[in-house]
């Protein structure tokens, strides 16, 4: 695969578009190809052994559109199906970064909370990477069950996101948690309500920032970063089209806010054909 071979990112839904962001941030020059599989989302409290399939298919996708390198843009893929991934696919594979580092860097007291999906905080990846470096540090792990379908139905404001946010975080502020890591990358899109009930003291740490610069030092070693000034952006989903692109120009506006002219294009995992809108 040459230097501007695309990237893919991919996500169960709409959440993976926050790690699109910072990629673009990071490497404007890059084609990017994301697929969010919003018909079957949500994952995370899928049994692994399905998750594990729908990787492998997304995955097949993007063999299809000969990428350089996967972006694995959902945590709990990340969690239950990244290794193994790794050995089957021939292009670069990374995955979410999981925070700790950032987390242990920005917290005082080391009482540290972890938001994710179920499949993401029983696989319990983002508190082993963070004990083992520092055994002495308080997790406090949280699976926020309705984060994710209340997110893809675009209840980013309103009562029913606010009284599950007051819920899950109610035990992380018992516990007295100044940081929390977003194990999830839907998360991000409700940042202001989460800031709103833990108060501007807490931190919130959305590693979709490592996670990009992880793919620009992964590309740079192999020496295949892209040789051109702008990427072109094409934004695939396999269901809901519409709501695609109404939740994406209302929170992410790639073409207004970034300068990139993204098109939204519909895929069908059976047989990988397009319609383009
Ligand atoms: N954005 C995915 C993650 O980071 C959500 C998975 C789901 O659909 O539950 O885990």
């Amino acid at each position: 695969m040459g230097n501007n071979a695309p990237i893919g990112i991919f996500d169960s839904g709409l959440g993976g578009l926050t790690v699109v962001r910072e990629v673009l941030n990071l490497l404007p020059g890059e084609d990017i190809i994301y697929f969010g599989d919003t018909a079957r989302t949500p994952y995370g409290s899928r049994p692994p052994a399905e998750i594990l399939g729908f990787m492998h298919e997304i995955l097949t996708f993007f063999s299809t559109q000969n990428v350089k390198m996967a972006i694995t843009a959902c945590n709990t893929m990340t969690a239950l199906g990244l290794e193994q991934a790794k050995k089957e696919f021939p292009f670069l594979l990374i995955g979410v970064n999981n925070g700790a580092e950032v987390a242990l860097r920005v917290s005082k007291n080391k009482h540290i909370g972890v938001i994710a999906t179920e499949a993401t905080i029983n696989s319990g990846k983002h508190a082993s990477a963070i004990m083992a470096r520092d055994p002495a540090v308080s997790v406090y792990p949280q699976a926020c069950r309705q984060f994710v379908p209340l997110i893809e139905q675009e209840k980013l404001h309103g009562l029913e996101i606010e009284n599950a946010a007051r819920e899950y975080l109610a035990p992380l502020h018992e516990n007295g948690v100044d940081t929390i890591i977003f194990g999830c990358t839907h998360y991000p899109f409700i940042n202001d309500i989460i800031k709103e009930i833990m108060g501007t003291e807490v931190a919130l740490v959305d590693p979709a920032r490592e996670t990009a610069a992880q793919a620009r030092t992964e590309l740079a070693h192999q020496d295949k970063l892209s040789t051109r000034a702008r990427g072109r952006v094409r934004l695939c989903f396999s269901a809901d089209l519409s709501r695609a692109e109404r939740f994406t120009n209302c929170a992410i506006n790639f073409s207004r806010e970034m300068g990139f002219a993204a098109s939204f294009e519909l895929i069908n995992l059976q047989d990988y054909s397009v319609t383009k809108v």
